[in-house]
């Protein structure tokens, strides 16, 4: 991931403060996003979906895609799956200032089926951000999300619910929330695999932004 941002100077620092222009820079990326024409998606979205939450997050929850409300609303998660994964957030006691949320599509696939054609396209968009927003987790939900950021790992269900180093970003894999709807039994599995990502925040806060795990 290419950093947008600068790399020196004495306020250039990781978790460093932010000029105007540098804010501007978030502000460019995400009217980019809003205007994109560059797949077929383009033309059936009612609005592209960028982003939600904190611009200093520590932790970044990935999606898969918009689905109707968010098409309609223009803000990601904020249906049946959003108020679960809000819910869950809520629970490991993150704070609004915590984390953001946004997906690798940026626009909603018709019959919400996941579009790989179209997430290679949309790919540079979630690189950017992320390189803007440098979280030092990032919390992919479900198995497209996973495979976006972190191709080598194994199926989902196996790998959730447990961190990944990866560079200097730590991965957390969880199932969609979307899973824990369908029943009890996946129900269970998320509100495990969500305890377990809690307990790890939890155990990182002495050592904020370490890159082990
Ligand atoms: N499912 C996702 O993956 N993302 C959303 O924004 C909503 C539902």
């Amino acid at each position: 991931m290419r950093d947008a941002r600068p790399s020196s100077g004495p306020k250039a620092g990781r978790r460093g403060w932010r000029d105007r222009t540098d804010r501007s820079t978030w502000e460019t990326l995400s009217e980019e996003i809003r205007g994109c024409q560059r797949c077929p998606l383009g033309a059936t979205r009612t609005q592209a979906v960028v982003y939600r939450g904190s611009l200093r997050p520590r932790v970044v929850f990935v999606g898969e895609a918009p689905g109707a409300e968010e098409d309609r609303v223009g803000r990601p998660f904020v249906g049946r799956s959003g108020r679960r994964l809000d819910a869950a957030i809520a629970r490991i006691g993150l704070v609004e200032s915590d984390f953001g949320v946004l997906n690798v599509l940026k626009c909603r696939p018709p019959k919400n089926r996941f579009d790989p054609s179209a997430a290679r396209t949309c790919r540079p968009y979630l690189d950017r951000q992320l390189a803007w927003l440098r979280p030092s987790v990032l919390v992919p939900l479900g198995r497209h999300a996973l495979r976006t950021v972190d191709p080598e790992a194994g199926p989902i269900l196996e790998v959730a619910g447990r961190p990944r180093p990866r560079g200097s970003v730590a991965i957390f894999p969880l199932l969609h929330p979307a899973a824990a709807l369908r029943s009890r039994r996946w129900a269970e599995r998320w509100e495990r695999d969500v305890s377990a990502l809690g307990s790890w925040l939890a155990s990182r806060t002495k050592t904020p932004y370490a890159t082990e795990v």
